[in-house]
């Protein structure tokens, strides 16, 4: 294991001086605190007998069949049986390497990848082959050549790891188009799929995108959370398996932690049954649409000649790509100095490339400060395209 690029960033992007577009915290100030805390008050007076005691591992019934619900708003049609509470969905991920790798296993995962889940796999050995993405998402025809390097090497990849909407670090969704077809492949080739899901109904544009789930529920295992529609401080996530990888990680997390909080997740199921959560999404949503307005219109009037960027539809995350010989690695300090700070790409690649990109979180800073840190960040760039004109390009991108 080694330690996580963004946790050691946190420490620093914390001072209030900084502009940080680097932790991908959701913003919760924008929930109803005093409703939520009057919830929880009368959970623990009316029934703190069971919101503080030990439940099964597997979670609360209750919760498991408002899930179903929340489900359906990406036409998953899930049983409650069917899911297994975490906590959060980076326990699924630790969950699901813990009983698929062995050391060595080749996993298939997109280029970039989530930083938590490469942690996860790397914890355990894996040997993870990044498949290219582009604009739509992951690439169909680079799945299949990455099956294909992957059979010719005399190996099969455990299962693949996929974020289809609002791809942290990407930004980028996986086009309806495409869904199908990756779907085909992994069930032709017998490849299970992990569609991890945090960011699905935080969508800027129309409905939520069918899940690769609500079509293949025997090759597919869906990862939920409520972090960022929800709190992230509760620390609720689930699986949605197929019966003989439920039955796994139920045992799995057992082992790990003899059973999840009831306490969170009795909150989390009093917060769907009490609240208007669907009401709740759409002010994210709409908070979070017009920081991504602030950060595209920033990044469009100040960013220097030859850095390029994707557009999200929804998420947190813009992949910002610097001009050619500016490291971002090696710009970190010095943006640091100037007072912004974001997550070099190199966290994202397992092998430590893609040091040539920077992810850019919006979904923290208000529209003004994320104005003011693309401000310092552009001109830190222009600073290191003047020094790569002077002196070459930084020894890293060699
Ligand atoms: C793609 C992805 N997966 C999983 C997680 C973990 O979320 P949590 O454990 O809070 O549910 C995150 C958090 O940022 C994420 O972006």
């Amino acid at each position: 294991m080694v330690a996580s690029e963004i946790r050691a960033l946190f420490a620093v992007a914390a001072r209030p001086e900084i502009v940080s577009l680097a932790g991908g915290s959701p913003y919760v100030a924008a929930l109803p605190l005093d409703a939520v805390g009057d919830m929880v008050g009368q959970l623990i007076a009316s029934r703190g007998d069971i919101a503080l005691q030990y439940c099964t591992a597997q979670g609360d019934a209750g919760l498991r069949e408002r899930i179903c619900e929340v489900m359906a708003l990406e036409e998953i049609p899930a049983h409650p049986d069917e899911i297994v509470v975490t906590v959060g969905s980076q326990q699924a991920l630790d969950l699901l390497a813990r009983i698929f790798i062995d050391p060595g296993d080749v996993i298939l995962a997109e280029a970039p990848s989530y930083v938590g889940a490469l942690g996860a796999f790397a914890a355990y050995q894996a040997s993870v082959r990044h498949v290219a993405m582009d604009d739509d998402g992951l690439i169909p025809e680079a799945l299949e050549e990455a099956i294909r390097r992957t059979a010719a090497a005399g190996r099969r990849a455990k299962f693949l790891y996929t974020v289809p909407n609002f791809h942290n670090p990407a930004g980028v969704t996986l086009a309806a188009g495409r869904r199908r077809r990756i779907l085909d492949i992994c069930q032709r080739e017998g490849l299970l799929v992990v569609e991890d899901n945090p960011y699905g109904l935080l969508g800027f544009d129309g409905e939520p995108m069918r899940a690769l789930r609500a079509d293949d529920d025997e090759g597919v295992v869906y990862l939920g959370t409520f972090s960022k529609t929800f709190a992230a401080g509760v620390r609720v996530g689930w699986a949605v398996a197929p019966a003989a990888i439920r039955d796994k990680l139920i045992l799995a997390a057992e082992s790990a932690v003899l059973c999840h909080s009831s306490f969170a997740q009795l909150t989390v199921r009093e917060y769907l049954a009490t609240q208007p959560w669907q009401e709740q999404i759409k002010t994210f949503r709409e908070l979070y649409r017009e920081r991504r307005d602030a950060t595209l219109s920033a990044l469009s009037r100040m960013m220097p000649p030859g850095c390029h960027w994707t557009r999200p539809a929804g998420g947190f995350y813009v992949w910002l790509r610097l001009p050619d010989g500016v490291d971002a690695k090696a710009m970190l300090p010095r943006a640091i100095s100037s007072r912004v700070a974001y997550v070099p790409g190199t966290g994202f690649y397992a092998d430590g490339s893609g040091g040539q990109y920077a992810r850019l979180c919006y979904s923290f800073p208000d529209p003004a400060r994320i104005s003011e840190g693309v401000r310092r960040l552009a001109s830190v760039i222009q600073t290191e395209i003047q020094l790569r004109d002077d002196f070459g390009p930084a020894p890293e991108t060699l």
